[in-house]
């Protein structure tokens, strides 16, 4: 594939801006274009340091926006496409699940479309380990597993995959598809586990633990995730699934209890909370297709990628303390019925 022109959408969310950032640093010769609704997870904040690279555009705006995705592809000629853009919390499409659909199943869908129409030479759907389902004590996902997701989140982003298979098998899109197990890592919303037990414990308030605490979610560090993702784009099989996973799994409340521990905070800050509704209990990824077909492999050890994301929350209060301070207490109330 001669790659000159990248459509990325969500690009302002967690991933996307640590994928943008990376991307641009190693290619820079090829105009990405980012398009992101900003909702309440996107975030320019998250990309200052890219503003001003000539081969970076912003637009916002909405995946399920027929005709602005269908002007920007006449307008920039994608080669490419790297589906970031989703609704991507659990515990939000518990709350409210018709914009998961809306972003993860309908707006897929219009890209597909967008895609189709113009052609483009690769379509990366960024997807998850959750369309999986929960495993029980033992055994991995592979690419082979079934899906059969548990929850309005991983049944849209299900969707969502078998949608860009179908425009590959009866279109003839070249589709690609990645599943990815939790990313954790600078610049994520302190809604999701690991920056909110950082950013509550930093504030000495209460760790929420759902359950018994006993879920095992599989960690990667997100650049890792980055470098994954850059080289199915480049070199993956059109028509493929390729599982990315830390082969790292962690206990939640063994995870709870390190970042307390190295944050020299007291253990009597965790709190045992109703568990989430159809709770996932156990996550795993056998990551072996993509290490052995295309040479990937996580880089960075959980010690190394925990310290880094540990003093990125401590250096950057200014980041995080602007969203807690807002948006975020409105859906904590509406979630827990509480302040915070
Ligand atoms: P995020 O919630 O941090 O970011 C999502 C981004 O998408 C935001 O910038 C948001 O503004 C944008 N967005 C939402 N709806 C949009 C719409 N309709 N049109 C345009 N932009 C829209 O999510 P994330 O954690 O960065 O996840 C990115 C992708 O990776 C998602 O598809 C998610 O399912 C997948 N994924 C995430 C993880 C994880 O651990 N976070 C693991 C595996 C896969
Ligand atoms: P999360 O970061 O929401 O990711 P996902 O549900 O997509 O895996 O949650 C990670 C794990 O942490 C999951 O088992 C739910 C649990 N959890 C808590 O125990 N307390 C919390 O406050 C949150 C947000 C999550």
């Amino acid at each position: 594939m001669i790659l000159k022109s990248l459509l990325v959408t969500g690009g302002a969310g967690f991933i996307g801006s640590n994928f943008i950032r990376l991307f641009l640093d190693s290619h820079k010769e090829i105009d990405l274009i980012n398009l992101d609704k900003l909702t309440y997870a996107g975030n320019l904040e998250s990309l200052r340091d890219v503003e001003s690279n000539l081969h970076y555009h912003f637009y916002r705006g909405d995946i399920s926006d027929a005709s602005l995705v269908g002007r920007l592809f006449h307008e920039w000629h994608f080669d490419a496409v790297v589906n970031f853009a989703a609704e991507s919390h659990v515990d939000r499409s518990i709350l409210g699940p018709q914009v998961f659909v809306d972003t993860n199943v309908r707006g897929t869908m219009t890209l597909l479309e967008a895609a189709r129409e113009f052609g483009v030479d690769r379509f990366l759907q960024i997807s998850t380990d959750e369309v999986y389902g929960s495993l029980g004590p033992s055994g991995k996902f592979k690419e082979t597993t079934p899906i059969s997701p548990n929850s309005p989140y991983s049944a849209s982003k299900a969707s969502a995959d078998l949608l860009a298979k179908a425009w590959d098998k009866t279109f003839g899109l070249p589709t690609l598809i990645t599943r990815c197990s939790n990313n954790y890592g600078p610049y994520q919303f302190p809604e999701k586990f690991i920056p909110l037990m950082i950013v509550n414990a930093m504030q000495d308030k209460v760790v929420p633990i759902y359950g018994d605490g006993m879920n095992v979610r599989d960690w990667i560090f997100v650049e890792d995730h980055c470098r994954a993702i850059e080289t199915v784009l480049f070199n993956g099989k059109v028509g493929e699934v390729y599982n990315i996973g830390g082969s790292n799994e962690v206990h939640n409340i063994d995870m709870a209890k390190m970042i307390l521990a190295r944050l020299g905070k007291p253990e009597s800050l965790l709190k045992y909370v109703t568990d989430r509704p159809g709770h996932d209990r156990r996550y795993a990824m056998d990551s072996s297709k993509i290490e052995v077909e295309l040479g990937w492999k996580p880089c960075r050890s959980f010690e190394e990628g925990m310290a880094e994301t540990m003093k990125w929350y401590l250096q950057n209060e200014k980041w995080w303390g602007r969203i807690i301070s807002g948006e975020y207490q409105n859906y904590y109330r509406q979630q827990y019925g509480k302040e915070r």
